[in-house]
């Protein structure tokens, strides 16, 4: 097999978005347009497990491996496509995050009536710190929703981004008819299907004067379309891929993923513009996708709820290298020699054996304890890929001892799930003695954290809520931290580097902070 075309054809990617805005029915329909129908009735299987528990051990065993992330993988035009899951409901968490930091490129969906929403802007920001390109599609165009052009400015004031529409709606009142393709100069003209949207949508295609067109639009549509054209022509922005693969401009769709009108469009640009998989920073230099070892970091651990089966599933991003099965590679860290015997790929709930993977793609593997978050593999040398950052918790819990005789297997516990990225320990002062904090993302951590503290480490906790919701790592004169940390409504506490973090319970308060003072600097994610 031939290295650098299998390097080129793959595009790794995740959907970033905030839940409702239609994430499961894109998914769905872009394994669709990849011809894997079958997982897409898995997709929607999942969606209405979520939808009808909010109980996470019910959900757990519901959706066998796949509460967080798993890793969709399907080709289109001779792409091979893998569609990083980001759990966005109950299931938001560290994990959500981390998942960014192993893709190559982003999807950012939004709803036509909501523009951008406070999952869709935090997730937002990951992508930006990492300068990957975001592709934006803006979905429910089948139902009125805010007038495009306002949208758009919408979105490039609030995200600092610029935005390339390169396919505008058409619509005729409500109705929404297709799309025209900027780049293609053609218009899509989409026919919906009494199928809900379970097949391709039909497609009529020419260009804006073309006769069938212009018959089934009426001139009154083409020429408002033209009108509208003309505008963006004039005053946005032009198309640069340059700009799109640095992250400043951001190509972008309208559709509706419901009846599949725009997204097969959305998915062949996406996929001529995106790139294939990035060269990675190390502490031996950048390490390209060609490089001649095998490479890869874990970017999450999956601990198996079930206490009959202790396994965890590490899920590894390859960034070099060929995988074969039984591939004998080293952990950096930890100086151990693993042999790669059994990895899987994960196609919503089935599991695959690997028989050979590639940079871009990311294998599960069977864990006993071994790897740690942010782990590098590799087949040849002691290199190891730049950490993955700790993400600012947004709540917060005291940890109380349900049982103060097993106060040391709680310690052990509360260590070895923070390292393994589970959830973050911090402490009020750093002698110890003190009630431990333990932050997290999403709720959904905190049951997962105190589940697992009581069967894998025989010690029964209390959580005890806090009412702070922000957190930043703060730099700066220790006076001025102490300082600012008396102020009401928050809390210095320390992680288990040592580093000192303010907790604020209002965004007020800590933007104020922020404003005001100079010599402090505010940090959202922890290196
Ligand atoms: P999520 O994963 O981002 O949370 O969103 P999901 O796909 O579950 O979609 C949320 C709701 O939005 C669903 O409606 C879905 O049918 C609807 N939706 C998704 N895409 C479109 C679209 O293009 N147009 C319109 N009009 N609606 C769309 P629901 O009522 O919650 O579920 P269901 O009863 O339709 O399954």
């Amino acid at each position: 097999m031939d290295a650098t075309k299998e390097i080129a054809r793959r595009r790794t990617f995740a959907i970033i978005s905030h839940p409702d805005a239609g994430k499961t029915t894109l998914t769905e329909k872009l394994l669709l347009y990849g011809g894997a129908i079958h997982l897409a009735g898995s997709v929607k299987a999942r969606r209405a497990a979520r939808h009808a528990t909010s109980d996470w051990m019910e959900l757990e065993k519901e959706r066998g491996i796949s509460v967080t992330s798993s890793v969709l993988q399907f080709d289109y035009l001779g792409y091979r496509i893998n569609l990083l899951d980001t759990p966005g409901h109950q299931d938001f968490s560290e994990d959500t995050y981390r998942t960014l930091v192993a893709a190559d490129s982003a999807i950012m969906l939004l709803d036509n009536r909501k523009g951008v929403e406070e999952q869709t802007r935090k997730l937002f920001e990951v992508c930006k710190l990492r300068r990957i390109p975001i592709f934006t599609f803006v979905n429910k165009c089948d139902r009125a929703g805010e007038n495009p052009l306002q949208l758009i400015d919408d979105v490039e004031k609030d995200l600092g981004i610029r935005c390339f529409p390169v396919t505008w709606p058409i619509h005729r009142g409500s109705e929404f008819l297709g799309v025209y393709d900027r780049i293609e100069g053609a218009v899509r003209l989409f026919e919906k299907g009494g199928d809900h949207g379970s097949k391709r949508a039909k497609v009529v295609e020419g260009g804006l004067d073309d006769p069938e067109v212009v018959g089934r639009l009426g001139e009154d549509v083409v020429a408002h379309v033209k009108e509208e054209l003309e505008l963006l022509d004039l005053a946005g922005s032009d198309f640069d891929r340059g700009d799109v693969l640095s992250g400043a401009l951001s190509p972008t769709f309208f559709g509706s993923a419901l009846t599949n009108f725009g997204v097969e469009p959305l998915l062949r640009h996406f996929l001529e513009d995106s790139p294939p998989p990035a060269p990675r920073e190390s502490d031996e230099g950048i390490i390209g996708p060609d490089h001649d070892a095998f490479t890869g970091f874990v970017f999450k651990i999956q601990a198996n709820m079930d206490p009959k089966h202790r396994d965890r599933i590490a899920f590894l991003r390859i960034c070099s290298g060929r995988f074969e099965p039984g591939l004998q590679v080293r952990n950096t860290r930890s100086g151990d020699t693993v042999r790669l015997a059994q990895p899987q790929q994960f196609m919503a709930r089935e599991r695959q054996a690997v028989e050979e993977a590639w940079p871009g793609d990311v294998i599960g593997i069977h864990d006993r304890g071994a790897l740690r978050i942010g782990d590098t593999l590799s087949s040849n040398g002691d290199l190891a890929f730049g950490g993955i950052p700790r993400f600012s918790p947004e709540h917060f819990a005291r940890v109380m001892t349900g049982d103060p005789l097993r106060r040391k297997q709680l310690d052990t516990g509360l260590r070895q799930l923070s390292e393994e990225g589970a959830a973050q320990v911090f402490f009020e002062d750093i002698q110890a003695g003190h009630t431990p904090i333990v932050g997290a993302v999403g709720l959904l951590q905190f049951d997962v954290l105190v589940h697992r503290l009581e069967h894998e480490y025989g010690a029964k906790a209390r959580l005890e809520r806090m009412e702070y919701r922000h957190a930043r790592w703060v730099e700066g004169p220790e006076s001025d931290i102490r300082r600012v940390a008396r102020g009401e409504g928050r809390l210095l506490v320390f992680d288990s580097k040592e580093r000192p973090l303010i907790l604020f319970t209002s965004e007020w308060g800590l933007r104020h902070a922020v404003d005001r003072e100079e010599k402090l600097t505010f940090h959202a994610f922890a290196p």
